[in-house]
């Protein structure tokens, strides 16, 4: 039997992390040609994830530079990956979410008249710029799309709204659960945990979009450093994007202060094993959103909108903005009122159940008549 070849095409640490799981499941699998192509949009934080992973890309187009903007980043990933695209001849390119390297090989890979597979597809707020510039990342990656991988029932039903074909759509659960299954370790330690008194509450924060940084994130800080000066049995541990903005922000505003602790980026398993140990998270990640649920651990995010709403009505996650009043009354019932904490901390997850990536193989397999017999079941 001729395999499929599947060109996975990743840049930043999230859809490393996301796409992880399925690039090891598709070079285990016979049926799989699997190439991998980093655009490395992010440089150290890519390396991260594929270090734990131990994926060796095939291409590497090593595009990352200080401060780069949106269009240097698409330019360089179009003209890249078409060559690329010309010389391995893939049978589908697969990209994940939202970002500008999605969006880019998508084009990409539509201008070379190759099938695309949308990982994480259908999420939306429908509002054009927030989250900026992702919205309209993911809008237009489906608009070019021809495979859909839905992680919900809800992101298929915003995929069907756009008049997306529903043969092509399945449910699949999010990638990120099961990445998740693979890096909890019950026996974890990191050395800043040697520097937080262990009876004490520890704050795990991360905040880094475009639409944010500036005042929007200089407020935030503002208010968590007023909370944790109120409150002496609290800590924060931030590993700050490498983002000079988000930096220079964090730096300005949460320096010198013992019980808040600024730390490099950490790598997913250390990320994932401290969030567990948390008792909070405040963010505006999207993947964070959709891991913690699964740490039973409330969620404060730091945006207007989210393309996650799954969460909200679970009740695991809260839109508190960026606002300084609702933002620290948000944290304070949590810190204070544990009723509150507890009906966010015990809530269902609604994202995945860690078998992601097998359905994605499946469904693959089945949308090239590989698979005989029914088509695979959705998740949920
Ligand atoms: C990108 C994505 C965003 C995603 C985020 C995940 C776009 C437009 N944005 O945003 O959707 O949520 O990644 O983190 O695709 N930098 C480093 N080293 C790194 C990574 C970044 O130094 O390993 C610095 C560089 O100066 C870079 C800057 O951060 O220019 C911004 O990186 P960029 O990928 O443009 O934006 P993010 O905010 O990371
Ligand atoms: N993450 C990580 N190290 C950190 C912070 C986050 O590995 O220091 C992980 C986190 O578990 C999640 C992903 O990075 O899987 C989220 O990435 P990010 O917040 O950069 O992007 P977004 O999800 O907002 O696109």
């Amino acid at each position: 039997m001729t395999k499929i070849k599947v060109m996975t095409v990743f840049g930043t640490r999230p859809e490393a992390i996301k796409m992880a799981p399925l690039v090891l499941k598709l070079k285990d699998n016979p049926n799989f040609d699997e190439v991998t192509v980093v655009s490395a949009q992010h440089r150290e934080m890519l390396d991260q994830v594929l270090q734990i992973f131990k994926i060796i890309p095939d291409y590497d187009f090593d595009i990352m530079k200080q401060n780069q903007t949106l269009e240097e980043i698409t330019a360089k990933v179009m003209i890249d990956l078409a060559k690329v695209i010309k010389q391995e001849n893939p049978d589908l390119v697969l990209v994940h979410g939202d970002t500008t390297t999605s969006f880019a090989a998508s084009l990409a890979s539509f201008y070379e008249q190759t099938t695309i597979g949308h990982v994480e597809a259908g999420l939306r707020t429908w509002q054009k710029y927030s989250p900026f510039p992702e919205e309209m990342n993911r809008q237009m990656t489906d608009d070019l799309a021809d495979l859909y991988f839905a992680p919900t029932k809800l992101s298929k039903a915003n995929l069907l709204q756009e008049n997306h074909p529903a043969k092509n759509i399945f449910i699949t659960g999010n990638t990120a659960i099961d990445a998740l299954e693979q890096t909890i370790q019950q026996d974890y330690h990191h050395e800043v945990l040697d520097t937080v008194n262990p009876d004490h509450k520890i704050i795990l924060v991360t905040m880094h979009r475009r639409e944010n940084q500036g005042e929007p994130m200089k407020r935030v800080f503002r208010v968590m450093k007023q909370v944790v000066d109120s409150h002496p049995d609290v800590e924060i541990i931030y590993p700050v994007h490498l983002s000079p903005r988000v930096q220079e922000a964090a730096h300005e505003i949460l320096d010198n202060d013992p019980r808040i602790h600024l730390i490099a980026p950490l790598d997913v398993v250390d990320f994932h094993n401290l969030a567990k140990r948390s008792y909070f998270i405040m963010t505006d990640s999207g993947g964070v959103q959709e891991e913690a649920p699964s740490l039973n651990k409330p969620v404060l995010v730091l945006r207007d909108t989210t393309e996650r709403p799954e969460g909200v009505k679970a009740g695991t996650l809260k839109l508190v903005g960026t606002e300084v009043s609702k933002v620290k009354s948000a944290m304070l019932d949590l810190l204070e009122n544990q009723a509150s904490y507890e009906e966010m901390a015990n809530a269902q997850n609604p994202y995945g159940d860690g078998h992601a990536a097998e359905r994605i193989l499946a469904d693959i397999l089945y949308y090239f008549s590989k698979q005989k017999g029914q088509r695979p079941i959705d998740f949920g």
